[in-house]
């Protein structure tokens, strides 16, 4: 039998593929300055827990007319959140983490600014700090209610197991390393309204927040988005207060304020992936097969909610990933500390959910003396038995069985296992490990009522379309892909269709660009949006075949002389819209060209506009109950790395990467594998290199990449090889798969694959090289460590 591989077949270039490479996609700091424009900067806490005690600006009186200082009295509404409103834009006489800001200062020019930044005083007293999970855990400091998911005897079932094991993993953060940092330009526009460009992933809550913030009505409030330089889930919460802050100045002073942040700045005051304390108590037989699994979940949610609790959820819903459990306990408690509040990072809570399970059969294996790949094997979801996760939803359309086994024999698993056991040579200066891990990835917002997405599609009567979404263009090409579904509706070639800026005057209350679903929820509210145009057109087409040319509308409407052209009975054969031309598909050699059919439908007064609306239907997730359907479907892959660790430095090379996933019917191959390899070295980096390092007072001492390790091309796999399962996903209306963070977690076969070179069953992420090290040499370590 044929492996079921897709044939890889080119896509069409990312819409700012060239502007990417020429330097001339726009980004916000790339708007011209304008004449009056004031530059704006923050004065934020370098304490992680602090009272303000007095605030002396009176050194910045020098520069009287060009400094500007707000506290937070010159905000309508101080408080906000996405989940809780626990958060406030300007410290109100306490701080609460490094980075919290306090005062807003705007100044004619970044030289004045820098300077008045530098003369203003703010004196605290410092408090005590919570700075890890193990401190708010002792102190009981929670942020929000433990959320459990629970089926089945699984007290009894660990309690009878013929082995049972436990373990602890430490997962810390990391930094989203957007190029772009958070920026955001707040321009006063005549009539009171305030036009916002902000690199963020949710426009429309920016829109909201700026609106409430200062004092309007969200009319009044216009974000606008052309493209971000990366947001990797940085910027659905974390781009609000910068907006915010702008938007502050530019109403009080009536001149356009910019806030554009430095990488180090950036680094410091926002938040990151929640660091995680994951702990596992699991069941199984002599075969390695889970009988039953007790999950405990910390995470630090840092100072504020944030995203945290909805992170949570997505981490206990993944805690199963391909693997049938069949009795669990998972509970999650995000925990409250004074460290910046940490946010969404593609995956969104995903990973460390997965990490667990990962972690916990290489740790089966390794007490069985099996293969960790059989244990998978054992383990993953089969159809009809053995398919539904913990929280009830049955996993439909399920790949994972299929991907296995053809990735392990594409990329000859079992040899290169088996050989590099048989090579191990204890004197060599290098070890080698290999390790195949899956993904299963839930596509939806677990929080139900973000599953809708509305767009505009306007067709113009050269032929050419323009549509807005709510979707926000970060890099992933969601405009190239949604481009492409419209062009493909009415059978154009790409280049006759505009996917236009984000802005909240076009497609009002939508949810953020995230959780993979940008297409899906966008794209599919702009294919609703085509079907009524095409029904419109198809009329006319049907009208204008049985009309002679010399009564066409175009002909006829200017001397009046004709009624409008009407077609009043409902179209009995389907109408093809291909390759510029419309026509009846048993009738191909009547056909007219798509121009024709627009410019008469205009002349006859039919509308060339639409807006459509989409929701996902059949979800029914019980957060309180932790029961339901919480997915629309779930995207599927898997990995194999072959990783090389060098036992003197510790350092990793991954010598080769394969990678299979079961994305449906791509829109744009090239796109989707783009994403792949993205998505996989992003994860690569967090599960190896990017250490984040505090001090003991809270401050983040790796705020730039000279000391926070970020992949670099001689990091990427050196034999990388992606491929796309042949299928067909009829659960969406594209018929394609989600792709964005599900790729990620692929990551973790290299995570695995060191343990595999090390013979470890355990190790921290990431899996820096002194981890390595104090993995490889645990007494040598102990021993300095004891030395004075
Ligand atoms: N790809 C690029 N180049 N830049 C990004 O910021 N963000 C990721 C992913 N891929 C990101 C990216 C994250 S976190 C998500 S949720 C998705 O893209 C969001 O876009 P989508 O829903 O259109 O896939
Ligand atoms: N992913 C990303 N962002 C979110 C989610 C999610 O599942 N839920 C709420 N915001
Ligand atoms: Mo992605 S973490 O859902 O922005």
């Amino acid at each position: 039998m044929q492996p079921p591989i897709l044939k890889p077949t080119p896509g069409a270039a990312h819409e700012s593929a060239h502007g990417h490479v020429r330097g001339s996609a726009e980004y916000v700091d790339d708007r011209p300055r304008e004449a009056r424009e004031l530059t704006v900067g923050l004065i934020w806490s370098p304490h992680a827990h602090a009272r303000v005690v007095s605030i002396d600006v009176s050194r910045v009186q020098k520069w009287e007319g060009q400094v500007w200082i707000f506290d937070y009295k010159a905000l309508a509404h101080n408080t906000w959140g996405s989940i809780f409103q626990d958060q406030n834009f300007l410290a109100v006489d306490e701080v609460h983490f490094v980075g919290d800001v306090v005062l807003v200062v705007a100044a004619e020019n970044p030289i004045i600014l820098q300077a008045a930044l530098r003369e203003i005083r703010v004196d605290y007293e410092v408090l005590p700090a919570i700075l890890s999970i193990d401190e708010a855990v002792a102190q009981q400091s929670f942020i929000g209610a433990e959320r459990r998911i629970e089926r089945g005897d699984w007290q009894p079932g660990l309690e009878t197991a013929p082995h049972r094991l436990q373990g602890t993993i430490q997962i810390d953060g990391a930094d989203h390393f957007y190029l772009e940092n958070q920026a955001a330009i707040a321009y006063p526009r005549d009539g009171g309204v305030m036009e916002i460009h902000s690199s963020t992933q949710h426009p429309t809550e920016v829109q909201h927040l700026v609106a409430e913030a200062v004092g309007l009505s969200h009319k009044d409030v216009v974000c606008i988005v052309k493209r971000l330089g990366g947001g990797f889930g940085g910027k659905e919460t974390q781009a609000a207060p910068i907006a915010v802050y702008a938007a502050l100045v530019a109403k009080a002073c009536q001149r356009p304020a910019r806030l554009v942040l430095d990488k180090d700045t950036d680094m410091m005051i926002t938040g990151k992936r929640n660091p995680f304390q994951v702990h596992y108590d699991i069941g199984f037989t002599d075969e390695g097969e889970i009988i039953a699994l007790d999950g405990h979940l910390y995470s630090d949610g840092g100072a504020c909610a944030d995203l945290s609790t909805a992170i949570m959820e997505r981490a206990l819903t993944h805690v199963d990933n391909a693997y049938f459990i069949p009795a669990a306990r998972l509970r999650g408690q995000v925990c409250r500390t004074h460290i910046h509040p940490h946010t969404a990072f593609r995956g969104f809570g995903g990973p460390k959910g997965v990490a667990l399970i990962e972690q916990a059969i290489e740790a089966i294996a390794h007490h069985l003396g099996m293969d960790s790949y059989d244990v998978r094997l054992k383990n993953v979801y089969q159809h009809p038995h053995r398919n539904t996760t913990p929280y009830g939803q049955h996993v439909e359309g399920n790949a994972l069985p299929l991907l296995f086994e053809t990735l392990a024999e594409r990329c000859d698993y079992r040899a290169r296992r088996q050989q590099i056991k048989e090579q191990a040579d204890p004197k060599s200066p290098t070890l080698r490990g290999i390790a195949l891990t899956a993904v299963k990835f839930g596509i939806s917002f677990i929080t139900r009522f973000l599953n809708q997405g509305n767009a505009l599609v306007l067709l113009h009567r050269d032929g050419t379309f323009q549509v807005s979404t709510g979707a926000v263009e970060m890099g992933q090409g969601v405009q190239t892909k949604i481009g492409s579904l419209v062009a493909a509706e009415f059978g154009v070639d790409l280049s006759a269709v505009r996917v236009m800026p984000t802005q909240t005057d076009k497609n009002a209350n939508t949810s953020a660009t995230a959780a993979s679903s940008g297409t899906d929820l966008n794209g599919s509210a702009a294919l609703v949006a085509c079907q009524p145009l095409k029904e419109r057109l198809s009329k006319v087409f049907a009208a204008l075949v049985e009309l002679d040319p010399e009564l066409w509308p175009s002909r006829t409407i200017g001397p009046g002389t004709r009624q409008d052209m009407v077609w009043d009975r409902p179209l009995t054969r389907p109408i093809v819209f291909e390759g510029g031309r419309v026509f009846a598909k048993d009738q191909p050699e009547r056909s007219l060209p798509l121009l024709d059919v627009i410019r008469e439908a205009w002349f006859n007064r039919v509308s060339l506009s639409e807006y459509g609306f989409f929701k996902t239907e059949g979800l029914d997730f019980n957060k309180v109950t932790g029961q339901g359907t919480s997915f629309l479907y779930y995207s599927q892959g898997v990995a194999c790395s072959e990783v090389e660790v060098d036992r003197r430095t510790g350092e990793v090379k991954v010598l080769r990467t394969d990678i299979l996933m079961d994305l449906g019917r791509p829109i744009n191959y090239d796109l989707e594998v783009g994403q792949i390899r993205g998505a996989f070295i992003q994860g690569m980096g967090w599960v190896t290199t990017e250490q984040l390092v505090y001090d003991a007072k809270g401050s983040l001492l790796t705020h730039a990449p000279s000391t926070y390790k970020i992949p670099s091309v001689h990091d990427i796999p050196r034999d990388f090889r992606v491929d796309l399962l042949q299928s067909d996903e009829p659960r969406t209306m594209h018929r394609g798969k989600a792709v964005g963070e599900p790729p990620l977690l692929l990551s973790f076969s290299v995570w695995a694959a060191i343990m595999n070179a090390i013979q470890v069953t355990s190790l921290p992420i990431p899996a820096s090289r002194e981890r390595i090290l104090r993995a490889l040499y645990p007494e040598r370590f102990a021993r300095w460590e004891k030395a004075p």
